[in-house]
């Protein structure tokens, strides 16, 4: 597997598996076939109420701890830096692991500058090979990079073919914090999997729109985890080393950036103050 080299020097896979809105009794069995095709990257979060899950595939698969890259996020809740200790603690709990490959802030809400220290320190004392942020736009980021003492290695951002992040990236790869998408699918919204445009350079290749979606990402330098509970898809969305984008069919698929999110927008006031009440555990 390809791997990028982020700013501490940890080695993180291009592309992994995500388990997002799997239920938590199909996610042993998602993520143990995940495996078994050939990810190593796996990407959850106390959020999906599902790290349990992931934890005992992960022990069942007898991989070796340090051929996996393990990923999870800490929701916003419980301001301090002792509340975002014991929610690492009980992340990696709820996993049976002794340590994290990643750990991200899931969202730029809350006591952000409180559970950034708890992290550093998480990081400083070994028990996580790399902390990171997600849904930073770039002056979050860029106002946390230059405030504190270690810079996240990973922002985790919905990032597809209808929202593209280019601006975005260029000021993360000045700052060395590395892009990794989420939703590389968009969740099939805008007819991604059947739209004319990339089923046209799908076919130029012999290959599917995902492929196409996710060799798109991945040759933009953008570190991918798509979601599928199906072997098939699975399998098919981690072959997308074999072939190469041309330039003009790069710039094609460049064209159908819209510049907005599909989903939610991090700045909305309303949606700011409902992620900001959720509460994942008690
Ligand atoms: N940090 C955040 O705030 C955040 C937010 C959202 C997601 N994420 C992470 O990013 C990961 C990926 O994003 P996502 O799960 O939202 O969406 P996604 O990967 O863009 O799309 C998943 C959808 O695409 C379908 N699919 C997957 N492969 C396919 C294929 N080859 N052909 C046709 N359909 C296919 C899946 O259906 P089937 O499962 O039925 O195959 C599922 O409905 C998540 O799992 C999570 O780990 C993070």
């Amino acid at each position: 597997m390809q791997t990028v080299t982020l700013n501490n020097g940890v080695e993180m896979p291009v592309l992994g598996f995500g388990v997002y809105q799997i239920p938590p009794e199909q996610t042993e069995q998602a993520v143990t076939d995940a495996l078994a095709a050939g990810y190593r990257l796996l990407d959850t979060a106390a959020a999906y109420r599902n790290e349990e899950a992931v934890g005992r595939a992960i022990k069942s698969s007898g991989i070796a701890r340090e051929d996996l890259f393990v990923t999870t996020k800490l929701w916003v809740q419980d301001p301090g830096e002792d509340n975002t200790k014991r929610a690492f603690d009980a992340s990696l709990r709820r996993l049976g692991l002794d340590h994290l490959d990643l750990y991200l802030m899931h969202q730029p809400f809350g006591d952000v500058y409180s559970q950034w220290r708890a992290m550093q320190d998480l990081h400083r004392e070994g028990r996580v090979k790399a902390i990171g942020v997600s849904n930073f736009h770039p002056d979050r980021l860029v106002d946390l990079v230059d405030h504190n003492e270690v810079t996240p290695a990973v922002n985790q951002i919905e990032t597809h073919p209808f929202f593209q992040r280019t601006a975005d990236q260029a000021i993360m790869r000045e700052r060395g914090v590395q892009i990794e998408s989420w939703g590389p699918f968009a969740e099939g919204r805008n007819n991604l999997f059947a739209h004319p445009l990339l089923s046209e350079v799908a076919g130029a290749h012999g290959r599917s729109v995902p492929q196409v979606v996710l060799r798109w990402l991945v040759q933009r330098g953008v570190v991918v985890i798509p979601k599928s509970v199906r072997p098939d898809r699975m399998a098919q969305n981690l072959d997308v080393f074999g072939f190469e984008l041309t330039d003009d069919q790069m710039a094609r698929i460049a064209t159908l950036d819209t510049g907005g999110s599909l989903f939610f927008d991090h700045r909305d006031p309303a949606m700011v103050g409902r992620l900001g009440r959720l509460r994942v555990s008690d």
